[in-house]
């Protein structure tokens, strides 16, 4: 049983769950129901990929359908950019509601009542994997142009089977598949942890029905230290000989994204432990750029090295050694999370008895402040860092760095941050 409701006459009753997305313009406020706000996109990713989406060659005509909204953010963000109708659905009903209201929400931000790209939208309470039952209940006459699917994975789950996902994939791409006006072109959102073999059998899937089908893959990261989505870009909305495409999102809304592009396979990068040495150059790169597969051609765009030397290519904060700075725009500095030479050895681990040996070092190489950058007991950590900045902060050093850990596991790296005015002026 399909309905369909019109963004343009719901109503707010109902309607309790209330947040403001911290990415999105203050005021923009979202609804979601039944703990929706988890599964909803940021605003500012999905604004993002809206912007992405508009650059690609789709018919000017026909229907652009999420076929499960959840609180229909990304859905908003696609019609608000485009200008062009759109249609959601959404098994739960007081989702479904609430991405209704979410749309008007954002037409009003844009004072855009009265344009066709609200007027036109619908949203429709139901299984959308039911192709007919949707077209029918929805009264969309136009063919399908584009289809977006952001499945909801379970809770708790580190692995994220690919048959877990709700709706399942196959059941929604073979529902929709006959219903494609021209070439099929579709955006699949899926969980970031996805295996290599797992994005293997989401390639198999999408050729069994559409054999050497174009896609492009997308790693998108938000800088936190792991890929923040996972998308594959198929049909008429890949990108032209693009294999895998690489997304920073800024740090603030407005500014614009850092794109990486490859239509070359990923290079194999091993890990070739080294002693570490005063005056080289360590940087913890962005782990989803990692992931990514395109780091290995990006380094040598930013640096006059050739040879890097990977000491960490898993986890949080993936380390590589080098023998120069990184010369990195302001912009590209959002690639790494810290990068800087390396000006101390400290031959001991880190908690409470060492702290202040690390202050002592640190001040006779005249820091003011040093950032914690190694993986530490959460709750210690604050503690530690709590104690480097107050026994820093009023003695007379200028420079500032990070501290991190070689992986032997019995050596800290002292080093001043390569974005350091001070240590630019001297190097
Ligand atoms: C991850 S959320 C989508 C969030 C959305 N991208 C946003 O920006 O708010 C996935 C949604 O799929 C819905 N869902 C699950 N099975 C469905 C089905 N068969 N038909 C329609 N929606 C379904 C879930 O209720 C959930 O709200």
């Amino acid at each position: 049983m399909h309905t369909t409701l019109n963004p343009g006459e719901v109503e707010k009753a109902g309607l309790v769950e209330q947040a403001q997305d911290p990415t999105a313009p203050e005021g923009l406020l979202f609804h979601h129901a039944i703990e929706g706000k988890p599964l909803a996109t940021p605003w500012q990713v999905a604004v993002l990929r809206a912007a992405l989406l508009a650059q690609q060659p789709l018919p000017d005509d026909g229907l652009l359908l999420d076929c499960a909204c959840g609180s229909g953010i990304q859905l908003a963000a696609y019609a608000s950019s485009l200008h062009r109708p759109v249609l959601g659905v959404e098994l739960e009903p007081s989702r479904a509601h609430a991405a209704a209201f979410n749309l008007q929400t954002v037409a009003a931000h844009h004072a855009a009542h009265q344009e066709a790209w609200f007027a036109e939208s619908r949203i429709v309470a139901g299984d959308g994997t039911d192709a007919e039952g949707v077209l029918r209940a929805s009264g969309a006459g136009h063919a399908l142009t584009f289809l977006h699917l952001d499945p909801a994975r379970p809770r708790n789950s580190r692995t994220h089977a690919l048959d877990e996902m709700q709706p399942p994939l196959h059941e929604v791409l073979e529902a929709w598949a006959p219903h494609f006006s021209e070439q099929p072109a579709f955006v699949l959102d899926l969980s970031p942890r996805l295996t290599d073999g797992q994005r293997g059998e989401v390639e198999a899937m999408v050729d069994r029905l559409w054999p050497g089908l174009e896609r492009t893959w997308e790693w998108t990261s938000r800088g936190r230290g792991r890929v923040d989505r996972l998308a594959l870009w198929a049909g008429l909305v890949a990108e032209n000989s693009v294999l895998r495409r690489f997304v920073r999102v800024p740090p603030t809304l407005g500014q614009d994204p850092l794109i990486l592009r490859t239509g070359e396979p990923p290079e194999a990068l091993s890990v070739h432990l080294q002693p570490p040495k005063r005056g080289e150059f360590v940087t913890l790169v962005d782990a989803a750029l990692v992931e990514s597969g395109l780091v290995a051609s990006w380094l040598p765009t930013v640096s006059k090295d050739h040879a890097f030397r990977w000491a960490v290519l898993e986890g949080r904060r993936p380390q590589v050694h080098h023998d120069h700075a990184l010369r990195l725009s302001e912009q590209q500095q959002a690639m790494v999370q810290a990068t800087g030479r390396v000006v101390d050895l400290l031959t001991h681990d880190l908690d409470e008895s060492t702290i202040d040996n690390v202050v002592e070092r640190a001040l006779e190489h005249k820091f003011c402040s040093v950032k914690l950058r190694l993986d530490l007991d959460p709750a210690l950590q604050p503690v530690l860092q709590g104690s480097l900045d107050r026994q820093l902060r009023r003695r007379h050093g200028t420079r500032e760095g990070f501290l991190t850990r070689h992986p032997n596991g019995h050596t800290l790296l002292l080093c001043v941050s390569a974005f350091d005015p001070v240590e630019d002026g001297s190097r």
